[in-house]
């Protein structure tokens, strides 16, 4: 066994509420950080109940689950928590329409992330990868790298590649910053929304950063109109793809306000999403030596030539796969989402009524020992067989009619990137350096994931 073995040993967790809190010590947890009112009974228990203004459930019940995600559908939209915050950004784009406004875009976008088209994009996510293997390279062997700011620059190269990609007029930095700004500054503020008060009170937000979104707002339609005057020959990116799509019911084609505003949910809703997914995944190998040797060997035997890896290498790279799988788990992005009830309902034998909040805790979900092996134990070999997983016991992309539409791109990319990556550095812990996991929008690594990356 080396030095950097912890495989008896747990990654970092955030610590779980094991009393009842009053309403000023909740206010004040969830401003620092919305996981921390998570009670550690849910991790033991299917469903947990609370009152705070709102009755709230929070649902861990895989049976439940499925219910509100796929069988009752229309009975539990998305509560107004996320939709307030993003909603300035992206309108009513995908993400948050609900009924028919959303059915339509989910009919026109779906054909636009299909598996041939995720495919045909692989060759911008293995420049990218190759870039950031060029930036490490750069950095030396005994620098500390914030490689959670590392994987947002190569994720956003990537979602910037395939949305409005090559216009000069589009200012990547300027709307990488904008897009930054505001879901930083809009989460510290999610504390109103938490509560969901009306709309109209204001949030520092929306005042400091509404010229910053004018302006990135007005760019992209330029961008928009542009490439609606010439598009063709090269290989379609996504908004090459939105702008030929059309909802097959109805023949309804998205205009220039609609396009923008699936583009901009596209960076918003993959490019933090998914350098998350890469950050703790390069955490927990630099936390689990053995771990990341089996990756390692596995990523160089399929790039023995020192190549970057392609889209056909990801079916080649099953270990790799099971890392971001169990890093999913352990820190998804998308720690928890809530939903409103709008129609009388039960869950585990619990009377639901129209205006209660249900929560759905993925976190606490990824961590029940109702349904999980020792949950907070780094294991990758969970994943080896994915059939044994229970399908609504591991919901990193949701589920049901609401799936996350990039789920088969963001993978795809994870893959790319963290195999180009672990084929050609060892990458090893700044002792006393571990990040702190923490919820605001996302579930972030506070403090950055600094790690050493020496060239193998
Ligand atoms: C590892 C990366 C990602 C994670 C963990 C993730 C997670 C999620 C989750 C949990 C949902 C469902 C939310 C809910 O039910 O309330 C969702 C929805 C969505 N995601 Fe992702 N996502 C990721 C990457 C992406 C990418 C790359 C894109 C686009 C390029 C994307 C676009 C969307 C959209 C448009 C929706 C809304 C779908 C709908 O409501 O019909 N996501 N994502």
């Amino acid at each position: 066994m080396s030095d950097h073995d912890n495989s008896l040993s747990e990654p970092v967790s955030v610590p779980l509420v094991t009393e009842p809190w009053g309403m000023m010590q909740t206010l004040q947890a969830v401003r620092q950080n919305v996981l921390s009112i998570i009670p550690q009974i849910a991790t033991k228990q299917p469903i947990v109940s609370g009152k705070m203004i709102k009755r709230w459930h929070m649902v861990t019940d895989p049976e439940a689950l499925r219910r509100v995600m796929l069988e009752k559908l229309d009975n539990y939209p998305k509560s107004e928590v996320t939709k307030n915050l993003l909603r300035p950004a992206i309108g009513e784009s995908l993400f948050i329409a609900e009924g028919a406004h959303w059915r339509w875009q989910r009919r026109t976008v779906a054909p636009v992330f299909s598996q041939r088209n995720v495919l045909n994009l692989a060759p911008i996510m293995s420049a990218a990868a190759e870039r950031s293997a060029l930036r490490l390279a750069r950095y030396g062997t005994n620098r500390a790298i914030n490689m959670f700011d590392e994987m947002i620059t190569a994720t956003f190269d990537v979602i910037a590649d395939v949305t409005f990609s090559g216009d000069g007029s589009f200012d990547r930095n300027a709307v990488h910053s904008v897009i930054e700004a505001y879901i930083g500054d809009a989460a510290k503020v999610s504390l109103f929304d938490m509560l969901a008060l009306p709309n109209w009170i204001p949030r520092p937000g929306r005042i400091l950063f509404g010229q910053g979104l004018k302006k990135t707002k007005g760019q992209a339609d330029r961008v928009i109109e542009e490439r609606r005057k010439y598009h063709g020959n090269k290989i379609p990116d996504l908004l090459d793809l939105l702008l030929d799509g059309e909802d097959p019911k109805t023949k309804r084609k998205m205009n220039t306000a609609e396009l923008r505003e699936n583009l901009l949910t596209f960076i918003v809703a993959g490019h933090e999403t998914t350098a998350l997914s890469l950050s703790w995944s390069l955490y927990l190998c630099a936390f689990d030596s053995n771990v990341q040797e089996r990756a390692q060997t596995e990523a160089r035997a399929v790039l023995s030539d020192g190549r970057v890896a392609t889209g056909e290498d990801v079916a080649r790279l099953p270990f790799i796969r099971q890392v971001i799988d169990e890093a999913l788990r352990l820190y998804p992005p998308a720690g928890m989402v809530s939903r409103n009830a709008v129609a009388r309902d039960e869950l585990c034998g619990r009377t639901i009524r129209p205006g209660d909040i249900v929560i759905l805790p993925f976190y606490a979900l990824h961590r029940n020992e109702l349904l999980w092996d020792h949950p907070n134990k780094f294991d990758p070999d969970r994943f080896a067989d994915r059939k044994s997983i229970e399908r609504f016991s591991y919901l990193p992309f949701g589920d049901g009619p609401r799936i996350c539409i990039g789920a088969s791109f963001a993978l795809q990319e994870a893959v790319i990137i963290l195999a180009t990556l672990l084929s050609r550095f060892r990458f090893t812990p700044i002792p006393g350096r571990d990040p702190k996991p923490v919820m605001i929008l996302t579930l972030r690594p506070e403090g950055g994931v600094w790690l050493k990356a020496e060239p193998v």
